[in-house]
């Protein structure tokens, strides 16, 4: 075969091992629950058994009232608590501790305020104990995409909130995870930041494709990000709904605006108040 005709012939591998891959599990729950303080006078109930499964490079949003134990979910997906009941799987493996392979973003953006920008991300390398030298060139190519070209050596306190917010996302995309794991990353900024970190989360992941888990109360938000979301009602929380979204990507927040976005909003809003009733 001629070298003009193997190109296109890796490119068909290469959709179809994409397509492969986008066909397993990467994040797999087989019943979790989890009651804190058991066997005391006051356990409390966070989380029903609950099961389901994330595809890898998919973005899943988990919308639920307060307290309805979706900190608690995610905690249990990073590794960072563990289940009372039932298993959960990353990559196939069991999830005991946490994983460098997994990245995570809070809802406070937790920047160490005596480092710069540039350092506050390079610090999940640091954390990690793997060489931060390395690795200067790739935090300073994210910045720049998030907009923070010539803000990196400012401290967290010479930015506004939303500029914290990009150097988080920067921190926990640095090392390249396989699965993101966000809790309400945004429910502090104004509507506008909001929409603009939304976009710039969208781009970023867009260009990647690692699987996404992501906390959030708004609907909105979680419509215009996923290609699913899971509803979740009250305490204990259990998993209500699973909506697929289909809108194609790249998106752009004019999506917000069309009646199929509002529809599934709708719709959702609706289950949402449904299970708020008495
Ligand atoms: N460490 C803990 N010890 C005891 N109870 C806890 C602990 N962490 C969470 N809880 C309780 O578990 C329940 C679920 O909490 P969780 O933080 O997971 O809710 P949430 O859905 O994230 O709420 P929010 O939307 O307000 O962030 C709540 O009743 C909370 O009080
Ligand atoms: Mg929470």
């Amino acid at each position: 075969m001629s070298a003009a005709g193997a190109a296109p012939m890796r490119a068909v591998v290469s959709l179809a091992e994409r397509a492969a891959a986008r066909s397993v599990d990467h994040v797999a729950l087989d019943g979790v629950a989890k009651i804190y303080n058991p066997g005391t006078r006051q356990p409390v109930e966070a989380l029903a058994p609950t099961s389901f499964t994330i595809k890898a490079g998919e973005f899943v949003a988990l919308l639920g009232p307060s307290g309805c134990g979706k900190s608690t979910l995610l905690m249990m997906v990073a590794g960072l608590e563990a289940p009372s009941a039932g298993s959960i799987a990353v990559g196939g493996k069991p999830m005991t501790a946490p994983r460098p392979e997994i990245g995570i973003m809070f809802q406070d953006p937790t920047l160490l305020p005596w480092k710069s920008a540039i350092d506050n991300v390079l610090f999940a390398f640091q954390a990690m104990n793997r060489p931060v030298a390395l690795h200067r060139d790739r935090a300073a190519a994210l910045l720049d995409r998030v907009g923070l070209a010539g803000f990196h050596d400012r401290k967290p306190r010479q930015l506004s909130g939303g500029m914290r917010q990009r150097v988080a996302i920067c921190r926990a995309l640095v090392h390249e995870p396989e699965l993101l794991l966000m809790d309400e990353p945004f429910s502090a900024l104004d509507a506008l930041s909001r929409d603009e970190m939304n976009l710039v989360l969208m781009n970023m992941w867009e260009g990647r494709h690692r699987t996404a888990l992501f906390v959030t109360h708004s609907i909105r938000e979680a419509v215009y990000l996923s290609d699913r979301v899971l509803v979740m009602s009250r305490r204990p929380g259990r998993i209500v709904e699973d909506v697929r979204i289909p809108f194609t990507r790249p998106r752009d927040l004019a999506v917000g605006e069309t009646v199929a976005f509002n529809e599934i909003c709708g719709h959702l809003r609706g289950k949402i108040e449904r299970m708020h009733r008495p």
